[in-house]
């Protein structure tokens, strides 16, 4: 009686659903048509912040290549993105140079060498709420500034000094708060009034800040100098790195002087497959981001998606089961490779994703038959950030970073004025719990001192006959590989251009839960019928999901040499060129 009441139930939400989802697809193709992306001739930044996309553009056009102006965005992304752009977090670089040649910075934050497995357990075996999550304790051995420094001086072709000095300007006059940053600053004040030094650097002498307020760093401004001045050793070592232990000490952290000194960021061989007639250069672990995306398209490179397909039932079901096989995998066989190991070339052959192909029936395969898992607590969607640059060179530089969640810990390192991640909670806290993304926690990522949380951070960059096609890349957690996959499908199966490949609604599957998550208008009416037909469930308002990824991209026409950019219509970035 109660599973039947349940059924229709479930039943009344779903027609609820096609209801309100028909009334979408009457506006969707509207959302299309205004899409045109930002054209440049001699060099393109994209990010997520308008300010810092334009210290990038300076850059290039002051002489610096891409890997210069990428290094500059870094910086300045830390004082005017402070949700998400750090020098208290980490990331990873993937870079094409104009010989030809492609590689990686692995800049991803470490384990504490006094972090163990079960860390965040009680003595009960119970995960401890938040600690992972919050403050002092959640804090990886960030890697941002070791990376960008390593990238400048190994593949740019400025000093220190020149790059840092926009970010270290930016800090000390200030920059002019719009209204998303003082809204931003406005909903985690309760949280940062937990911690005095985030709350006296993100409130006005205790006010809440407003739109149109200058807004500035003079402590993140001193750090920055000692970074400028004394390069990794003005972060790593000496005052700045006094004050990072300090506070570790006062709260409860784990990161001692010798984690710090001993941090160094790692070029790694990016992780390369091919879709149709285009090479994909993408992150290697400790992200799960290049695997995940070229298993993805090699299961799907079986397809043929014809142009009016996009959207289509038979289109979202084929995405979402070969999403479904590829989460399995990322759940067991992902983790740091330098501690555990990751079968990466069976898990990226063609023949592999074959048989997952051969698998790809009609009906939708329930999760469950794939394997059990747990729920999705998914709040937020943005607090990583992306950015692309492409120069007159031919250099192009993807990088995705990131405090894991917005404003990371929430804690801001007294005296020295910048925010430090959360990432631990990137690791697995217990087989079988999730984090806080919904993605389940098994052995091969499990805690173990000096190693690297998984991610799914995926910057990638295209190549089209050994030349760069795309640079994109996306935050969102466990979202980013499908946002990745469905913006580079859009411009190579639906020849989109790249706003609207960036533009176009998005929907997510992982496997667990066992659900399509979709932005409004990704599903019309009769896609909707016939997906429930074939089995699907749907995420509804308790997933709290309204975006999905913030994409920042470029395209280039190699043959007309135009380069064009494309921030997403879903944030405030903009695209910068000349
Ligand atoms: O590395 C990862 O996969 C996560 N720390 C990324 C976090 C993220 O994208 C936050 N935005 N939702």
């Amino acid at each position: 009686m109660i599973s039947n009441k349940a059924g229709l139930i479930s039943i009344f939400a779903k027609i609820y659903l096609i209801l309100i989802l028909s009334i979408f697809s009457i506006i969707q193709f509207n959302i299309t048509a205004a899409s045109k992306p930002f054209k440049s001739k001699n060099g393109m930044v994209v990010s997520a912040n308008k300010i810092a996309s334009k210290v990038g553009v300076e850059i290039l056009k002051a002489g610096g290549n891409a890997v210069d102006a990428a290094v500059a965005v870094g910086f300045a992304l830390a004082v005017t993105y402070p949700y998400a752009g750090n020098i208290g977090g980490g990331g990873f670089m993937v870079i094409h140079l104009q010989e030809g040649n492609n590689t990686t910075i692995d800049f991803r934050e470490r384990a504490p060498f006094t972090a163990y497995r079960d860390m965040y357990l009680d003595k009960y075996g119970n995960v401890i709420e938040n600690m992972s999550l919050e403050g002092a304790a959640s804090v990886g051995v960030p890697g941002s500034v070791s990376g960008l420094i390593y990238a400048l001086e190994r593949y740019g072709t400025m000093k220190l000094s020149k790059v840092i000095q926009p970010a270290i300007d930016l800090a000390d006059n200030g920059w002019t708060l719009e209204s998303q940053d003082a809204e931003s600053f406005y909903k985690f004040l309760e949280v940062f009034s937990k911690y005095p030094s985030s709350l006296r650097i993100f409130t006005n002498n205790g006010v809440p800040y407003k739109e149109g307020d200058l807004f500035k760093q003079p402590e993140l401004a001193w750090t920055l100098k000692q970074i400028r001045d004394r390069g990794l050793d003005g972060f790593y070592k000496g005052k700045v790195s006094d004050l990072f232990v300090q506070q570790m000490m006062d709260m409860g952290g784990f990161i001692t002087h010798a984690d710090l000194e001993k941090y160094e960021p790692v070029e790694r061989e990016p992780i390369i497959g091919s879709y149709r007639e285009y090479k994909i250069i993408s992150m290697a672990p400790p992200s799960s981001g290049g695997i995940a995306l070229i298993q993805l398209l090699n299961i799907l490179e079986n397809f043929n998606f014809e142009k009016d397909e996009w959207g289509s039932s038979q289109y979202l079901h084929r995405i979402v089961e070969a999403m479904k096989y590829v989460f399995v995998d990322r759940t067991y066989h992902l983790g740091d490779a330098d501690f555990y190991p990751v079968p990466i070339d069976d898990l990226i052959s063609k023949e592999y994703a074959k048989t997952i192909f051969e698998r790809i029936k009609d009906n939708a395969v329930p999760s469950a038959e794939i394997f059990t898992g747990d729920s999705l607590r998914y709040y937020e969607s943005t607090e990583t950030t992306h950015y692309s640059v492409y120069d007159n060179l031919g250099n192009a530089v993807s990088v995705t970073t990131t405090l894991n969640s917005a404003f990371g810990s929430k804690v801001v390192v007294e005296g020295a004025g910048f925010l430090l991640n959360n990432e631990m909670n990137d690791f697995s806290e217990k087989p079988g719990v999730s984090n806080q993304f919904g993605l389940l926690g098994t052995d091969a990522n499990a805690i173990e001192p000096g190693k690297r949380m998984l991610s799914s951070m995926t910057p990638t960059i295209v190549l089209k006959d050994n030349k760069p096609y795309l640079i994109l890349g996306s935050p969102g957690g466990s979202m980013i590989i499908t946002t990745v996959l469905q913006v580079l499908m859009n411009c190579i199966d639906f020849n989109m251009n790249i706003q609207e490949a960036v533009d176009m609604p998005r929907i997510h599957h992982q496997w667990m839960p066992d659900k399509i998550y979709f932005e409004k208008f990704a599903i019309n009416k009769d896609a909707m019928e016939n997906l429930v037909k074939m089995g699907y469930d749907f995420s509804d308002m308790n997933d709290r999901i309204t975006t999905i990824g913030l994409v920042q991209g470029i395209m280039i026409d190699q043959n007309n040499k135009i380069i064009y950019g494309a921030s997403d219509s879903r944030g405030n970035g903009s695209a910068e060129g000349f």
